[in-house]
């Protein structure tokens, strides 16, 4: 057949296997495999039953063996075809099951988990350290009036105190608050009677902007007025406080300043954390590094919040938070802290 014509010898037949042999071993698919079954085997145009008819053509000398040789044809055709179909199954279970493999030395993969930025990570530490002292938390409105922000701390209109504090006006005749101070006077105007221990953590704004300073940053303001407090107290808690915060032998020391709303008043500094005091970068070679501003009450915000200064007096301090999660975090420029940068969140977490 392969020369056009039937083949009607045992010579044509040992062609016709070679060629059978050729095609079997060219099948890599399904398709291909019934292909050669319909060519070889099918029952109206198959090579094979064509090959049987063709013994009416040979002559007779040669029918047997011609015979016996179709009939081994066709099995081998039929053997082959089995053979085939059973590797094509493996061929394709093999690739089923690679397909849908799940491959169990593969690492998992984490689901992203959240955690607390460093900036509230300190103030539920500072919150913490002054529970225990016996404090509460006080809060208040972050649009404030200039009477609690400025004139009941003692910055009269037109005081020149009042320019540095680099203040947001927004309408109505309201204002960001410059600072969390505005919140002593407004529990001092709540409470009826002393002692008040408060520490109130919050946002303050003031148009301020580069490596150290932020537009809209985090303080806490603490307060306390009772009868007979002194300076003494102040710094007592600042180092109770301090020494809880940082390290156990941090050293605080209070240098004069100036507050319209303390007096005396004095700037907070502690032994620098990076060197324990002995001098280096960070600290400029002081050994000190600046936390918070502080003093004792004036007598005319008591005044004013309706404590009598005669008997009472109370102190008070505002820190930093930024610049605090900054150093205990070794964080070198305000800004990452307000990015918005997972991997920062990432390296705080450890
Ligand atoms: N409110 C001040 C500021 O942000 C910080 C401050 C200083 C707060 C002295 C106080 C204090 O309570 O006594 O600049």
């Amino acid at each position: 057949m392969a020369g056009g014509g039937t083949p009607d010898s045992v010579g044509d037949l040992a062609r016709e296997r070679e060629r059978f042999e050729r095609e079997a071993a060219e099948v890599s698919s399904r398709d291909a495999w019934e292909a050669l079954r319909l060519r070889w085997v099918g029952r109206k145009q198959g090579v094979v039953r064509a090959l049987l008819a063709a013994i009416k053509e040979v002559p007779v000398e040669q029918k047997r063996e011609y015979g016996q040789v179709v009939n081994l044809l066709k099995r081998r055709v039929e053997s082959r075809l089995e053979e085939l179909e059973g590797e094509l199954e493996r061929a394709e279970r093999q690739a089923a099951i690679g397909a849908a493999a799940v491959d169990v030395t593969l690492p998992g993969r984490r689901p992203a988990l959240g955690s607390l930025h460093p900036v509230s990570i300190v103030t539920q530490e500072i919150v913490e350290i002054f529970s225990a002292m016996g404090y509460s938390v006080a809060e208040g409105p972050e649009v404030e009036e200039d009477y609690y922000n400025f004139q009941a701390l003692n910055f009269p209109p037109d005081h020149p105190a009042r320019d540095t504090q680099d203040t947001f006006f927004v309408e109505g005749g309201k204002l960001l608050r410059t600072h969390t101070s505005p919140v002593q006077v407004r529990t001092m105007l709540e409470r009826e009677e002393p002692p008040i221990r408060v520490i109130c953590p919050g946002r303050a704004y003031r148009f301020d902007n580069d490596l150290r300073h932020s537009p809209m940053f985090h303080q806490v303001e603490c307060l306390v007025v009772d009868k007979g407090i002194t300076l003494g107290h102040l710094k007592g808690t600042l180092e109770a406080f301090v020494r809880k915060l940082f390290r156990p032998e941090t050293g605080v020391r209070l240098r004069p300043s100036y507050f319209p709303f303390t007096e005396p008043s004095a700037e907070v500094d502690i032994t620098c954390p990076f060197c324990s005091g002995d001098g280096c970068r960070t600290c400029s070679d002081t050994g000190w590094m600046e936390i918070l501003g502080s003093g004792m009450v004036d007598p005319r915000v008591l005044a004013e919040c309706g404590f009598d200064p005669e008997i009472y007096s109370g102190f008070a301090f505002g820190l930093g938070l930024d610049r605090v999660a900054m150093i205990r975090f070794d964080i070198p420029n305000i800004r990452v802290l307000f990015e918005n940068d997972e991997r920062l969140l990432r390296q705080v977490r450890g």
